[in-house]
């Protein structure tokens, strides 16, 4: 099994509550994010890109740190560890960061991926003149499908063609190209984001309560047998370890008694927009009803794996053995030591799959 940091590069983490930190990000924290990660020997971080925030008394991902200047920092600072930057289709030209990537590539000696994000959050991209207007709700992963492509041709040529109504290269030429292979992953939860996945991507992020991982795991193996291909996957969890699972389940019950309802009600109304159903907005949506394992709402709908370090070894040998997920990407409401307890008292006792 693979494990990776979902690093804090926006405000408070992924915790829309006044009961775990409140804090803006910093640079200074995601290196020690990375530092320790890649320490306890774990394979990757990835932070995450959002625009605009959903403000509530929290100010819940307000602030957000640029994903690619982040990652080249921290690519710099660090020796090992895989780096996956996050990229909003909507607002750069693919043939922009098709070389932004190259140069992560040489700034990391070759531990770089991208991962994807179509934009299902309408105000991110208005506030600018960057939404296409509501048909990108249904057509976004037909944009991506065509962005991966002019990707992947740069990658491997240096020059692009291509003329469709998304985008238009003319014999566009990006050097250099990156050494090796570029891991694409993306986290679309919706029958379209799977579709795409099994298309197009290396890796999937499942987003998704217990309950449903084991059929969401299939659907995608089997969409991907399908194309003829193999997708890695990579369930999202928030981990809360402390020495007894009373004390676990009482910090947990802090944060959802503390949620930061304006945040919720605030990304609710985004998600409700989406036209796209059967993905994350609906999810969503779904968890303001879901207890603390299978995703609460104050932990924006991410399953949360807490207890004892022996409760949370147990359980991460059960997800993986019932589901076959290739491995796991965690958030912590405090997270350099949530890393380095997970490094010290947990990672060494996971028994192989
Ligand atoms: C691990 C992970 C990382 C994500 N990163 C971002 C991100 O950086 N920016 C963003 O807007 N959405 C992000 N998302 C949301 C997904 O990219 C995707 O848009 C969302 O799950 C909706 O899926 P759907 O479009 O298939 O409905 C992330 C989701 C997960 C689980």
């Amino acid at each position: 099994m693979k494990f990776g940091v979902f690093l804090p590069n926006g405000s408070n983490g992924y915790i829309p509550s006044a009961g775990s930190p409140v804090y803006l990000p910093t640079f200074e924290h995601n290196k020690h994010c990375a530092i320790e990660a890649e320490k306890q020997g774990l394979d990757f971080v990835l932070s995450m890109m959002k625009h605009k925030g959903f403000g509530g008394e929290t100010g819940y991902w307000d602030s957000c740190l640029e994903s690619f200047t982040l990652m080249a920092a921290i690519a710099a600072v660090t020796k090992e560890i895989g780096l996956f930057p996050s990229i909003s289709l909507l607002t750069q030209h693919p043939a922009i960061v098709a070389r932004m990537i190259a140069t992560l590539d040489d700034i990391s000696a070759g531990r770089c991926g991208l991962n994807v994000v179509t934009g299902w959050n309408r105000a991110e991209y208005s506030q600018m003149d960057m939404w296409p207007g509501e048909s990108h709700y249904e057509r976004r992963y037909e944009l991506a499908s065509e962005y991966i492509s002019i990707l992947k041709t740069l990658w491997n040529t240096g020059r692009c063609t291509h003329k469709s109504d998304f985008f238009k290269l003319d014999d566009c030429s990006v050097l250099p190209q990156p050494k090796g292979e570029i891991p694409i992953v993306c986290a679309g939860q919706s029958p379209l984001g799977r579709q795409f996945v099994a298309e197009s991507a290396d890796h999937q992020f499942v987003l998704t309560s217990k309950s449903k991982l084991v059929a969401g795991v299939k659907d995608i193996k089997d969409r991907a047998k399908k194309c003829g291909r193999s997708v890695g996957i990579y369930a999202l969890y928030h981990l809360i370890v402390e020495d007894s699972d009373d004390e676990a389940v009482r910090i947990a019950e802090h944060i959802v008694q503390r949620a930061d309802k304006g945040a919720i009600s605030n990304i609710i109304a985004s998600a409700s927009l989406d036209t796209n159903t059967g993905g994350t907005s609906g999810q969503l949506k779904a968890a303001l009803e879901q207890n603390i394992e299978e995703g609460n709402m104050a932990f924006m709908g991410i399953p949360v794996i807490l207890g004892s370090p022996q409760t949370v070894i147990k359980h991460i040998q059960e997800i993986r053995d019932d589901s076959g997920i290739d491995g796991m990407l965690f958030s912590w409401p405090d997270f350099v030591p949530g890393i380095r307890r997970f490094g010290q008292e947990i990672k060494p006792f996971i028994s192989n799959g």
